[in-house]
Protein backbone atom coordinates (compact mmCIF):
# COMPACT_ATOMS: atom_id res chain seq x y z
CA UNK A 1 0.00 0.00 0.00
CA UNK A 2 1.42 3.27 -0.91
CA UNK A 3 2.90 5.21 1.65
CA UNK A 4 0.64 8.14 3.92
CA UNK A 5 1.10 8.78 7.38
CA UNK A 6 -1.34 11.23 9.01
CA UNK A 7 1.41 13.23 10.68
CA UNK A 8 4.25 12.72 9.06
CA UNK A 9 3.14 12.94 5.62
CA UNK A 10 1.11 16.01 6.80
CA UNK A 11 4.23 17.77 8.38
CA UNK A 12 6.05 16.99 5.02
CA UNK A 13 3.20 18.77 3.12
CA UNK A 14 3.65 21.82 5.89
CA UNK A 15 7.78 21.81 5.40
CA UNK A 16 6.85 21.82 1.24
CA UNK A 17 4.71 24.88 1.16
CA UNK A 18 6.90 26.64 3.16
CA UNK A 19 9.50 26.11 1.28
CA UNK A 20 6.85 27.30 -2.37
CA UNK A 21 6.23 30.23 0.06
CA UNK A 22 9.88 31.56 0.61
CA UNK A 23 10.54 34.60 -1.01
CA UNK A 24 14.27 34.36 -0.85
CA UNK A 25 14.49 30.63 -2.25
CA UNK A 26 12.06 31.49 -5.01
CA UNK A 27 14.58 32.45 -7.79
CA UNK A 28 16.21 29.26 -6.71
CA UNK A 29 13.25 26.96 -7.32
CA UNK A 30 12.53 29.21 -10.53
CA UNK A 31 13.47 25.88 -12.86
CA UNK A 32 11.26 23.61 -11.32
CA UNK A 33 11.63 20.88 -8.28
CA UNK A 34 12.04 17.14 -8.50
CA UNK A 35 10.64 15.28 -5.85
CA UNK A 36 11.45 11.42 -4.73
CA UNK A 37 9.38 9.36 -3.61
CA UNK A 38 5.56 10.87 -3.70
CA UNK A 39 3.76 8.31 -2.05
CA UNK A 40 0.04 9.09 -2.26
CA UNK A 41 1.41 12.88 -3.49
CA UNK A 42 -1.34 14.24 -1.22
CA UNK A 43 1.57 16.10 0.53
CA UNK A 44 2.72 18.26 -2.41
CA UNK A 45 -0.77 18.78 -3.54
CA UNK A 46 -1.94 20.33 -0.69
CA UNK A 47 0.94 22.38 -0.75
CA UNK A 48 0.58 23.07 -3.79
CA UNK A 49 -2.68 24.26 -3.18
CA UNK A 50 -2.00 26.06 0.14
CA UNK A 51 0.23 28.01 -2.04
CA UNK A 52 -0.75 28.87 -5.40
CA UNK A 53 2.89 28.42 -6.22
CA UNK A 54 3.21 27.84 -10.24
CA UNK A 55 6.73 26.42 -8.95
CA UNK A 56 6.76 23.09 -12.20
CA UNK A 57 7.39 19.80 -9.60
CA UNK A 58 8.14 16.43 -11.01
CA UNK A 59 7.53 13.20 -8.41
CA UNK A 60 9.48 10.53 -9.32
CA UNK A 61 7.97 7.06 -7.23
CA UNK A 62 9.32 3.64 -7.80
CA UNK A 63 6.42 1.93 -6.23
CA UNK A 64 3.63 1.50 -9.30
CA UNK A 65 0.41 1.64 -7.29
CA UNK A 66 1.73 4.26 -5.71
CA UNK A 67 2.87 6.43 -8.95
CA UNK A 68 -0.74 5.33 -10.45
CA UNK A 69 -2.20 6.99 -7.44
CA UNK A 70 0.03 9.91 -6.93
CA UNK A 71 -0.33 10.72 -10.76
CA UNK A 72 -4.18 10.63 -9.93
CA UNK A 73 -4.02 12.78 -7.51
CA UNK A 74 -1.61 15.11 -9.30
CA UNK A 75 -3.98 15.52 -11.98
CA UNK A 76 -6.57 17.51 -9.70
CA UNK A 77 -3.80 20.27 -9.26
CA UNK A 78 -5.61 23.16 -10.56
CA UNK A 79 -2.88 24.73 -11.96
CA UNK A 80 -1.27 21.62 -14.05
CA UNK A 81 2.06 22.04 -12.65
CA UNK A 82 2.50 18.75 -10.54
CA UNK A 83 3.77 15.42 -12.81
CA UNK A 84 4.41 12.21 -11.03
CA UNK A 85 6.18 9.12 -13.08
CA UNK A 86 7.01 5.93 -12.10
CA UNK A 87 10.69 5.42 -11.71
CA UNK A 88 13.86 5.27 -10.02
CA UNK A 89 14.80 9.04 -8.67
CA UNK A 90 18.03 8.80 -9.31
CA UNK A 91 18.11 7.29 -12.36
CA UNK A 92 16.07 10.35 -14.33
CA UNK A 93 17.88 13.05 -12.42
CA UNK A 94 21.20 11.28 -13.32
CA UNK A 95 23.08 13.95 -15.72
CA UNK A 96 22.54 12.64 -18.94
CA UNK A 97 18.87 11.33 -18.48
CA UNK A 98 16.64 12.82 -20.56
CA UNK A 99 15.17 16.06 -19.20
CA UNK A 100 11.60 16.65 -18.71
CA UNK A 101 11.63 19.89 -19.16
CA UNK A 102 13.95 23.13 -21.33
CA UNK A 103 15.74 24.22 -17.75
CA UNK A 104 17.13 21.17 -15.62
CA UNK A 105 15.47 21.23 -11.88
CA UNK A 106 18.00 22.39 -9.32
CA UNK A 107 15.78 22.01 -6.49
CA UNK A 108 15.48 18.16 -4.64
CA UNK A 109 12.54 17.77 -2.13
CA UNK A 110 10.81 14.55 -0.65
CA UNK A 111 10.36 12.56 2.75
CA UNK A 112 13.03 10.01 2.06
CA UNK A 113 12.61 6.14 3.18
CA UNK A 114 14.84 5.99 6.24
CA UNK A 115 14.17 2.95 8.23
CA UNK A 116 17.58 1.72 9.63
CA UNK A 117 18.08 -1.80 9.07
CA UNK A 118 20.89 -3.65 8.76
CA UNK A 119 18.87 -5.71 5.72
CA UNK A 120 16.04 -4.52 3.30
CA UNK A 121 13.40 -5.25 5.93
CA UNK A 122 10.39 -7.25 4.47
CA UNK A 123 7.10 -5.51 4.67
CA UNK A 124 8.95 -1.92 4.42
CA UNK A 125 11.38 -2.37 1.81
CA UNK A 126 10.20 0.90 -0.46
CA UNK A 127 10.82 2.59 3.10
CA UNK A 128 14.81 1.01 3.64
CA UNK A 129 16.96 3.79 4.26
CA UNK A 130 20.33 1.74 4.59
CA UNK A 131 22.20 0.64 7.30
CA UNK A 132 21.82 4.25 9.21
CA UNK A 133 18.78 4.78 7.85
CA UNK A 134 20.02 8.09 6.28
CA UNK A 135 21.94 6.79 2.97
CA UNK A 136 18.88 7.71 0.75
CA UNK A 137 19.24 10.74 1.89
CA UNK A 138 22.84 11.18 1.33
CA UNK A 139 22.96 10.57 -2.01
CA UNK A 140 20.42 13.13 -2.68
CA UNK A 141 22.64 15.74 -0.36
CA UNK A 142 25.30 14.27 -2.97
CA UNK A 143 23.55 14.91 -6.35
CA UNK A 144 24.84 18.66 -6.77
CA UNK A 145 21.13 20.40 -6.49
CA UNK A 146 21.25 24.37 -5.69
CA UNK A 147 18.32 23.64 -3.00
CA UNK A 148 17.05 20.50 -1.16
CA UNK A 149 14.36 20.01 1.37
CA UNK A 150 14.23 16.68 3.26
CA UNK A 151 12.73 15.49 6.15
CA UNK A 152 15.00 14.00 8.37
CA UNK A 153 14.97 11.52 11.23
CA UNK A 154 16.72 11.52 14.48
CA UNK A 155 16.91 7.86 14.76
CA UNK A 156 18.70 7.60 11.28
CA UNK A 157 22.48 9.56 12.24
CA UNK A 158 20.78 12.93 11.98
CA UNK A 159 24.72 14.21 13.10
CA UNK A 160 25.95 12.49 10.49
CA UNK A 161 23.84 13.58 8.11
CA UNK A 162 23.74 17.14 8.95
CA UNK A 163 28.00 16.89 8.97
CA UNK A 164 27.78 15.05 5.65
CA UNK A 165 25.02 18.24 3.85
CA UNK A 166 27.84 20.81 5.60
CA UNK A 167 30.84 18.35 3.81
CA UNK A 168 28.91 18.53 0.40
CA UNK A 169 28.75 22.28 0.49
CA UNK A 170 25.24 22.86 2.04
CA UNK A 171 24.31 25.37 4.52
CA UNK A 172 21.13 24.93 6.80
CA UNK A 173 18.47 27.46 5.39
CA UNK A 174 15.41 26.77 7.00
CA UNK A 175 14.04 23.99 9.22
CA UNK A 176 11.00 22.69 11.02
CA UNK A 177 10.82 19.79 13.70
CA UNK A 178 7.83 17.97 15.54
CA UNK A 179 7.42 14.68 17.47
CA UNK A 180 7.07 11.56 15.72
CA UNK A 181 5.30 8.24 17.45
CA UNK A 182 6.37 5.22 16.71
CA UNK A 183 4.40 2.69 14.24
CA UNK A 184 4.58 -0.29 12.82
CA UNK A 185 7.48 0.19 10.72
CA UNK A 186 9.93 1.48 13.22
CA UNK A 187 8.61 -1.87 15.44
CA UNK A 188 9.70 -4.38 12.58
CA UNK A 189 12.09 -6.42 13.71
CA UNK A 190 15.11 -5.51 11.88
CA UNK A 191 14.18 -1.92 12.34
CA UNK A 192 14.11 -1.42 15.84
CA UNK A 193 16.71 -3.52 16.68
CA UNK A 194 18.79 -1.66 14.17
CA UNK A 195 17.69 1.71 16.11
CA UNK A 196 18.89 0.46 19.37
CA UNK A 197 21.79 -0.17 18.34
CA UNK A 198 22.30 2.91 16.72
CA UNK A 199 21.28 4.45 19.68
CA UNK A 200 24.15 2.61 21.69
CA UNK A 201 26.50 3.97 19.38
CA UNK A 202 25.53 7.28 19.73
CA UNK A 203 23.68 7.73 15.89
CA UNK A 204 20.06 7.62 16.96
CA UNK A 205 17.72 9.43 19.47
CA UNK A 206 14.57 8.92 20.95
CA UNK A 207 12.03 8.82 24.21
CA UNK A 208 9.26 7.19 25.19
CA UNK A 209 6.97 9.30 22.78
CA UNK A 210 9.28 8.59 19.64
CA UNK A 211 11.52 10.69 18.09
CA UNK A 212 11.83 14.14 16.09
CA UNK A 213 11.78 14.64 12.19
CA UNK A 214 13.08 17.59 10.85
CA UNK A 215 12.03 19.13 7.54
CA UNK A 216 15.53 20.81 6.76
CA UNK A 217 16.16 23.03 3.92
CA UNK A 218 19.91 23.35 2.66
CA UNK A 219 21.48 25.82 0.03
CA UNK A 220 24.50 25.08 -1.85
CA UNK A 221 27.11 27.78 -0.88
CA UNK A 222 27.98 30.17 -3.45
CA UNK A 223 24.43 30.65 -3.26
CA UNK A 224 24.27 34.73 -2.14
CA UNK A 225 22.15 33.13 1.04
CA UNK A 226 24.63 30.67 1.63
CA UNK A 227 27.90 32.10 2.19
CA UNK A 228 30.31 29.10 2.27
CA UNK A 229 33.04 30.70 5.04
CA UNK A 230 30.52 31.48 7.63
CA UNK A 231 30.17 28.80 10.78
CA UNK A 232 26.75 27.16 9.89
CA UNK A 233 24.52 28.36 13.14
CA UNK A 234 21.13 26.23 11.71
CA UNK A 235 23.53 23.30 11.31
CA UNK A 236 24.10 24.02 14.83
CA UNK A 237 20.84 23.93 16.68
CA UNK A 238 19.66 21.93 14.33
CA UNK A 239 22.43 19.11 15.63
CA UNK A 240 21.61 19.53 19.01
CA UNK A 241 17.49 19.91 18.99
CA UNK A 242 17.78 16.53 16.83
CA UNK A 243 19.92 14.85 19.51
CA UNK A 244 17.44 15.82 22.46
CA UNK A 245 14.93 13.66 21.12
CA UNK A 246 15.78 11.31 24.09
CA UNK A 247 18.27 8.95 25.08
CA UNK A 248 15.86 5.44 25.15
CA UNK A 249 18.16 2.68 23.77
CA UNK A 250 15.32 -0.29 22.87
CA UNK A 251 11.87 -0.30 21.49
CA UNK A 252 9.51 -3.62 22.32
CA UNK A 253 8.82 -5.13 18.71
CA UNK A 254 6.73 -7.58 20.32
CA UNK A 255 3.53 -6.52 22.61
CA UNK A 256 4.09 -2.44 21.73
CA UNK A 257 4.90 -1.35 25.20
CA UNK A 258 8.48 -0.09 25.93
CA UNK A 259 11.18 -1.75 27.71
CA UNK A 260 12.59 -0.55 30.74
CA UNK A 261 15.96 -1.15 31.08
CA UNK A 262 19.54 0.20 32.89
CA UNK A 263 21.97 1.66 30.81
CA UNK A 264 25.05 3.32 32.27
CA UNK A 265 22.90 3.47 35.84
CA UNK A 266 20.14 5.12 34.23
CA UNK A 267 16.46 3.32 34.13
CA UNK A 268 15.22 4.00 30.71
CA UNK A 269 11.51 4.66 30.38
CA UNK A 270 9.03 2.19 28.02
CA UNK A 271 8.35 2.84 24.43
CA UNK A 272 4.63 3.05 24.47
CA UNK A 273 2.43 2.85 21.02
CA UNK A 274 1.21 5.98 19.68
CA UNK A 275 1.12 5.45 16.03
CA UNK A 276 -1.56 6.07 13.57
CA UNK A 277 -1.38 4.46 10.34
CA UNK A 278 -4.20 5.07 8.03
CA UNK A 279 -4.64 4.27 4.51
CA UNK A 280 -4.21 6.68 1.90
CA UNK A 281 -7.65 8.48 1.50
CA UNK A 282 -9.64 8.21 -1.94
CA UNK A 283 -8.04 10.51 -4.61
CA UNK A 284 -11.28 11.95 -5.29
CA UNK A 285 -10.82 14.05 -2.14
CA UNK A 286 -7.44 15.06 -2.74
CA UNK A 287 -8.50 18.66 -4.72
CA UNK A 288 -10.83 21.67 -3.67
CA UNK A 289 -12.22 22.77 -0.48
CA UNK A 290 -10.25 18.92 1.03
CA UNK A 291 -7.19 20.92 0.84
C1 LIG B 1 8.56 7.66 3.35
S1 LIG B 1 7.69 7.43 1.87
C2 LIG B 1 7.12 9.10 1.59
C3 LIG B 1 5.87 9.19 0.75
C4 LIG B 1 5.29 10.61 0.68
N1 LIG B 1 6.26 11.55 0.17
C5 LIG B 1 4.79 11.05 2.03
O1 LIG B 1 5.53 11.76 2.73
O2 LIG B 1 3.67 10.68 2.37
C6 LIG B 1 9.03 7.25 0.69
C7 LIG B 1 8.54 6.99 -0.73
O3 LIG B 1 9.70 6.99 -1.58
C8 LIG B 1 9.56 5.97 -2.58
N2 LIG B 1 10.93 5.68 -3.05
C9 LIG B 1 11.93 5.07 -2.36
N3 LIG B 1 13.07 5.06 -3.07
C10 LIG B 1 12.78 5.69 -4.25
C11 LIG B 1 13.55 6.01 -5.42
N4 LIG B 1 14.84 5.66 -5.52
N5 LIG B 1 12.94 6.66 -6.44
C12 LIG B 1 11.63 7.00 -6.36
N6 LIG B 1 10.85 6.72 -5.28
C13 LIG B 1 11.42 6.09 -4.23
C14 LIG B 1 8.84 4.87 -1.84
O4 LIG B 1 8.20 3.95 -2.71
C15 LIG B 1 7.87 5.66 -0.96
O5 LIG B 1 6.65 5.87 -1.64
Amino acid sequence: MPFFDPIESTFYGHCVERLLMSPELAPLLAGGIVEIGPGTARPVVEALQRSGSRVPITGYELDAEAARMASRAAAGVELGNYTVVQGDFFAATAPGAPAVSARPARCAIGNPPYLPATVRPVGASHLWGGHDGAHVARRILSAEMDVVLLMIASISDPVGLVQHARAAGYRVADWLVRPIPFGRYSRLPWVSRRIGELARSGRAFFGPEGYLLAGVTWVRAGDPIAAADEPDHGATVLRRILTTAGSATGLDETAGVGRTTTVDGHRRTPILPGHRELPARPVSRLSGSDA
